[in-house]
C-alpha cells in the first residue's frame, strides 16, 4: 500500500528531495515514514524514521546524492518506529511495498540474523544480505531473493560499499522518472512530476540499477539486460497539487466540472475495440472493489437498459467462488481508479491464464491492470489523491455509459446525453450550491446514523453514498435498495433519523413517505422538489445518466460532514488510497 521513492543524481540534497516526493505519495499510506541517505563524504548509511504522517515533517539530511524513502501503511507489524521502513540488515537497507507471504518460513532459515522488527520487509533485507555474504553480486542477490518471495513486492535497495540504488518489482508499481540531472524511482508519478514527466515503466519481474543519472534495466529471473522506451506522461504538476483548495477531496469534487467531459472525449477506435470484446464474449464479469464496485453495479443497470444485456458484477474478493465459470469466451471487465488493487489484479492474472479477455478501465495509464489488459480504456480524470474516490467514479460511470451506447452502435446518442449531463454538472457545481449543502451537513453532523435509499442505478449510488460518508465522517451510513426498506432496515428508523432519498420516481417517493411516517427526516437528491423532503439537493435531470449527477451532492455532503466533525477528509483513519495488498 505504501509510497516508496528514490532519488539519485547530481544534487547532494537527495534526502530532502526524497522527503518532498514522499509527501506527494502520502495518500498511499500515512502511519509512519522513513528516509535513508548515503552520506556523500563517508558513504555511511544514514537513516531517519518516525511514527506519524509525513506531511508536516521538516528535516535536514546529511549531504548525499542517493536516497530512498517510504511512507507506510502497515500490514505486518504494528505502527511503531522499529517497524517503519527503511530496514537495515547487514549491508542492506531496504524499503518495500507489498506483502511477503511466506516470510515466516524464510525467517526461520535465516537463523544467523537477529531481527529487530515484526515486519515481512526486514526478512527481504536479510535474504539479500545473506546472498551478498556469500560473495554473490548485488543484482544476482536480488534475483536469488526474489526467487524466495511469494507475494507482491516493489523494493528499493541500497547496499553499503556499492554505488547506486537497486529496485525490483513483482505486482506492486514502480516507475522510473528520467530528469535532466537526476533519476527517480517511485510508486507513482506525482512524486517526481515537478522535475520530469518522462518515465520508463518497470514491468513485473524486472529490476533496475540506477547509478548517478543512468538507469540499467534487467529481467529479474534471467538477469538479461532490457532496453526501455522513454514515455511522456500527460499529467501537469498542477493536476497533482491542491493549489488554493483546502483539501484534495473538495478539489477533486469540483474537478468534475471538466472530468466527465474529458472521460468521453475518448478515442473511438478504443471504444469500438472494447465493444467488440464484449460482443464476441459469452459471459462477462465486472470485477472491482469499493467505490469502483458500486460504479460497476451502476453500469450493470446501464447495460441492462441500453444494451439489453446482463453483465455479472462481483466484488473482486468474492470472485474466487465464480472463477470456475471463467473460460476463453469470458470477458473480465476491471474497473479501478489506481489499476493496482491487489484483489482485482489477482482475478485478472488468473483469468488471463484461463484464456479470458481483459478489459480494464483505470485512471493510471501506467498501472498494472492497464498493462495487463487486452483493451485498456483510460478514464482521463487526472491524478486522484484524496482517499475517497470522487471524480474517478463519475468518469468511470460516464465511460461505461458511453460503452453501452457504443455497443448498440449509437455512441453519438450516448455522447450527446453525457455532454448535456457534463454541462449541467458544470452549472450545478458552484460555491452557492456547496454552501447550501454545508448548511444541511451542519444540521445532521452529530447524528450517529444516516441512511440512504435509491432504486435502479441509484441503488448502487445509495451504497456508494454510504461508503463516501462512512470513510470520511465515520458516521454509520448505510445504503439500501429503496424497495428493500420494509424487509428489515425500516426498523432502524427513529425520530429525526436523517435519510437521503436519491431520485423522485413515484415508487421511491412512496418509500420516502414510509420513512417519513416513521419519523425520518428526509433529504431529497433529485431533479424536482417534493413536499415529503425536509431538505432538497437539486440535481439535473440526466436522461439515463442520473447516477452520475446524483452522487456529486453526496460527495460534497460527506466532505462537509468530515470537516464539521473535525476530521481530515483526505486521510481517513485506517485507510489508504490504493490497496495493493490482500
Ligand atoms: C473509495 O472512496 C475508496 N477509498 C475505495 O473503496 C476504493 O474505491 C477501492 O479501494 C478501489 O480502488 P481502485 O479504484 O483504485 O481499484
Ligand atoms: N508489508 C510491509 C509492512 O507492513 C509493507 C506494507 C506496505 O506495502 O505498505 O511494513
Amino acid at each position: 500500500m505504501c509510497g516508496i521513492f528514490a532519488v539519485s543524481g547530481d544534487s547532494s540534497k537527495a534526502g530532502s528531495s526524497v522527503l518532498k516526493g514522499l509527501k506527494k505519495l502520502e495518500y498511499r499510506g500515512y502511519d509512519s515514514w522513513g528516509v535513508c541517505v548515503r552520506e556523500q563524504e563517508s558513504g555511511t548509511i544514514f537513516i531517519e524514521k518516525e511514527v506519524g504522517k509525513i506531511s508536516t515533517v521538516k528535516r535536514d539530511f546529511p549531504a548525499g546524492r542517493e536516497a530512498i524513502g517510504h511512507s507506510r501503511w502497515a500490514t505486518h507489524g504494528g505502527v511503531t518506529r522499529t517497524n517503519a521502513h527503511p530496514h537495515k540488515v547487514g549491508r542492506v537497507t531496504l524499503v518495500h511495498n507489498g506483502i511477503f507471504e511466506n516470510y515466516l518460513d524464510e525467517k526461520k532459515k535465516l537463523s544467523a540474523y537477529a531481527f529487530a522488527s515484526e515486519t515481512d520487509t526486514e526478512v527481504i533485507a536479510a535474504l539479500i544480505d545473506s546472498f551478498l555474504a556469500q560473495d554473490i553480486e548485488p543484482l544476482q542477490a536480488l534475483q536469488r531473493a526474489a526467487c524466495c518471495i511469494k507475494g507482491r513486492f516493489a523494493i528499493l535497495v541500497m547496499i553499503e560499499g556499492r554505488e547506486g540504488i537497486f529496485a525490483a518489482r513483482r505486482g506492486s508499481p514502480l516507475i522510473i522518472g528520467r530528469g535532466a540531472t537526476q533519476t527517480f524511482i517511485a510508486s507513482d508519478v506525482p512524486a517526481f512530476l515537478e522535475q520530469t514527466n518522462v518515465v520508463n515503466y518497470l514491468d513485473d519481474d524486472e529490476m533496475v540499477h540506477v547509478v548517478g543519472n543512468k538507469a540499467h534495466f534487467f529481467h529479474l529471473e534471467t538477469g538479461t539486460p532490457i532496453e526501455k522506451r522513454n514515455i511522456s506522461v500527460p499529467w501537469k504538476v498542477e493536476d497533482a497539487e491542491k493549489g488554493d483548495w483546502p483539501h484534495f477531496m473538495i478539489k477533486e469534487i469540483f474537478d468534475q466540472k471538466k472530468t466527465i467531459q474529458k472521460a468521453i472525449d475518448h478515442e473511438d477506435r478504443k471504444l469500438q475495440q472494447a465493444a467488440k470484446l464484449l460482443e464476441n464474449s459469452n459471459g462477462a464479469y465486472f470485477v472491482a472493489c469499493g467505490t469502483a464496485h458500486k460504479v460497476a453495479m451502476a453500469a450493470e443497470y446501464f447495460f441492462a437498459d441500453i444494451v439489453g444485456r446482463k453483465i455479472n458484477v462481483v466484488p473482486a474478493s468474492e470472485m474466487p467462488s465464480f472463477e470456475r465459470f471463467v473460460n476463453p469466451k469470458t470477458v473480465i471487465i476491471a474497473v479501478s481508479q489506481s489499476g493496482e488493487t491487489a484483489d482485482v489484479l489477482e482475478i485478472l492474472e488468473r483469468g488471463k491464464k484461463k484464456g479470458a479477455k481483459i478489459l480494464a478501465l483505470t485512471n493510471v495509464v501506467s498501472s498494472s491492470m492497464a498493462r495487463l489488459a487486452d483493451v485498456h480504456l483510460p478514464i482521463n480524470a487526472g491524478p486522484e489523491k484524496a482517499v475517497a474516490s470522487t471524480k474517478a467514479a463519475t468518469a468511470q460511470m460516464a465511460l461505461l455509459f458511453l460503452l453501452a451506447y457504443t455497443e448498440i452502435g449509437q455512441a453519438n446518442v450516448g455522447r450527446q446525453i453525457l455532454r448535456s449531463t457534463a454541462s449541467s454538472i458544470n452549472d450545478m457545481l458552484n460555491p452557492r450550491y456547496e454552501n447550501y449543502i454545508r448548511s444541511v451537513a451542519e444540521r445532521i453532523s452529530q447524528q450517529p446514523n444516516l441512511f440512504i435509499i435509491g432504486r435502479k442505478s441509484l441503488y448502487p449510488m445509495a451504497l456508494e453514498s454510504a461508503i463516501k460518508i462512512q470513510e470520511v465522517s465515520y458516521i454509520n451510513a448505510q445504503g439500501f435498495a429503496a424497495g428493500e426498506l420494509k424487509h428489515g432496515p425500516i426498523a432502524l428508523i427513529e425520530k429525526n433519523t436523517p435519510c437521503l432519498v436519491l431520485g423522485d420516481d413515484p415508487e421511491t417517493l412512496s418509500n420516502a413517505i414510509e420513512l417519513k411516517s416513521r419519523g425520518a427526516s428526509l433529504i431529497g437528491v433529485s431533479p424536482t422538489r417534493h413536499d415529503v423532503f425536509q431538505e432538497w439537493l437539486r440535481v439535473p435531470d440526466c436522461n439515463g445518466a442520473q447516477a452520475i449527477a446524483s452522487i456529486i451532492p453526496v460527495q460534497i455532503l460527506a466532505y462537509h460532514l468530515a470537516l464539521l466533525r473535525g476530521l481530515d477528509p483526505d486521510m481517513p483513519r485506517n485507510l489508504a488510497k490504493s490497496v495493493t495488498v490482500k
